[in-house]
């Protein structure tokens, strides 16, 4: 039977503090992520999120239900060129970004969270490469993950959880939808 959390709302002060580095990896903290998991899968299916009037995601930190150690999980599905389909499928503990570009990349249409339930329009931009360093739950071990345009914007995201930082943290106030040349729009 999956866990359907409740998901923490960036009114918590929980969502605005450094989560804690996991100390030891052990089958509890490894069930939490897998489960993590699970849910995102099922809020992206159609009818299993109108029936538990879900909010569908693509990425969920650990703070996000209610946990503040630094783990998180992505998932996501996309066609490519040819028809077949890319699954992007992160489980991590401990990530820390270990390299990241110069060059920018930004969503055209903003960026949402499953915390964040009022509109925060403008622009987030991130890093278009990162290299992240974390340990992988789906290959039980370290590992060093490098993701680029969509895949950089949502770890970058998810990172920030861990971290206290919401995206609308990004949004310029002045000037939402400022302009950064040679920035990669998504
Ligand atoms: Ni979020």
């Amino acid at each position: 039977m999956q866990k359907l959390f409740k998901i923490v709302k960036d009114s918590a002060p929980s969502l605005r503090k450094r989560s804690a580095e996991v100390t030891e990896i052990n089958q509890e903290v490894i069930d939490l992520v897998n489960q993590m998991h699970d849910y995102l899968v099922l809020t992206q299916d159609d009818d299993f999120r109108e029936k538990h009037k879900l909010r569908e995601g693509v990425g969920l930190a650990a703070p996000q239900i209610g946990h503040n150690i630094k783990a998180l999980v992505v998932y996501y599905e996309e066609e490519n060129e040819d028809g077949s389909i890319h699954v992007v499928d992160h489980r991590l503990i401990n990530p820390r970004i270990i390299s990241e570009s110069v060059k920018q990349v930004y969503l055209s249409g903003g960026e949402g969270c499953l915390s964040v339930d009022n509109e925060h329009q403008g622009y987030v931009y991130r890093k278009y490469k990162i290299l992240v360093k974390a340990y992988d739950v789906k290959q039980q071990k370290e590992t060093v993950i490098t993701a680029r345009g969509y895949e950089a914007i949502v770890l970058q995201h998810e990172i920030d959880h861990l971290n206290g930082v919401l995206f609308y943290d990004h949004i310029d106030k002045k000037d939402p939808f400022k302009q950064i040349p040679d920035a990669v729009r998504l």
